[in-house]
């Protein structure tokens, strides 16, 4: 993990002074700030004057969370509008939609560049976390997040509905009303992807606001299995968000002991621990423990 992890990102309609008067208050290790579909196209120009004033009126290092925005997919007219109004802001952020490919993200990259050096701020400041299942196409890319080079990437996201919408499928969710098999299978390769790339694994959105407990247990799930992080789309979302992927003090317990397994005997490659065998992922995987969990701690 090269960068703080998050684990909620908070969606705020673009264009509800309502909604973005919550933000300082919401908890959310940071907001994405929405210009895309949140956002009706008779107010997508007003939306972004409005987040781009939004994000004026705190300096990055004063702000109370990172500020992102998921600016409009290259296949509208609006992804440059969008992008030259709010980079004058200084988003930590760029929530990019629809990617089909990493060729997508770094041609982002190449305008973070001309922009960033437009408003004198440090070339690679704002990061990009796409959302990378959103188009058919799209899936058969992951792998190559790996290998791209792309510096800014900090995460990588998926969506189940504008992939419905992309094959022409009527539900996204089967008899059980578990996610379909499709939806599953990408919800996976951005898994592996992420991690391949060494980046964050942040997982989809649950819709049903009101549900905490199947919210938490979700969550519980997706973390699990690797998740570091999960979109909310409601603020009462983000504490069982931010809990359930913190790792909890059994968790920084066992990691510890395990290091001090591997500390007691330098040189080994495989220890014991409790009569279990361990060896060096397990190591990897408490080093990875302890850092989120010093990282969270100091928040
Ligand atoms: N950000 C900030 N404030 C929010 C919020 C959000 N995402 N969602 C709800 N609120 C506020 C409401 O404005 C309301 O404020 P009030 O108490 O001052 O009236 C309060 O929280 C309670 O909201 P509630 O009545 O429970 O929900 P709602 O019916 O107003 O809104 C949604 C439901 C789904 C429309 C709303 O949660 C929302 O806009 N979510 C984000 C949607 C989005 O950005 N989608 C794009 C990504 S998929
Ligand atoms: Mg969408």
């Amino acid at each position: 993990m090269t960068a703080l992890p998050l684990r909620s990102m908070l969606f705020i309609p673009g264009d509800s002074d309502k909604k973005l008067a919550k933000v300082k208050d919401c908890g959310a290790d940071a907001v994405i700030l929405d210009l895309e579909d949140a956002v009706a196209h008779a107010n997508k120009a007003a939306a972004r004057v409005k987040v781009a004033d939004f994000l004026k009126a705190t300096h990055p290092a004063r702000r109370p969370m990172q500020y992102w925005v998921r600016v409009n997919p290259f296949d509208t007219p609006h992804t440059l509008d969008d992008l030259v109004a709010v980079m004058a802001g200084a988003p930590d952020g760029i929530f990019q939609p629809k990617t089909n490919d990493p060729e997508d993200v770094r041609r982002l990259s190449h305008y973070l560049d001309a922009l960033e050096a437009a408003h004198g701020l440090e070339r690679g400041h704002v990061k990009i976390i796409p959302v990378a299942t959103e188009t058919a196409i799209a899936p058969f890319t992951l792998g190559r997040f790996a290998s791209a080079g792309l510096s800014r990437l900090l995460g990588l996201t998926w969506g189940a509905e504008d992939l419905a919408a992309a094959v022409g499928a009527s539900t996204n969710v089967d008899a059980s009303g578990q996610w379909d098999f499709t939806y599953r299978m990408v919800r996976s390769m951005c898994l592996l992807a992420a991690h391949a790339a060494g980046v964050q694994a942040l997982d989809t959105l649950y819709v049903d606001f009101r549900d905490e407990e199947g919210l938490r247990a979700s969550c519980r799930i997706a973390r699990a299995q690797g998740f570091t992080g999960r979109i909310a789309i409601h603020p009462a979302q983000v504490a069982a968000i931010n809990e359930s992927f913190m790792p909890s003090p059994a968790e920084v317990e066992h990691a510890r002991r395990v290091l001090e397994a591997f500390a007691a005997s330098p040189g080994a490659g495989t220890v014991g621990l409790d009569g279990k065998m361990i060896d060096i992922p397990h190591r990897k995987q408490a080093e990875k423990l302890l850092a989120q969990a010093a990282a969270f701690g100091a928040r």
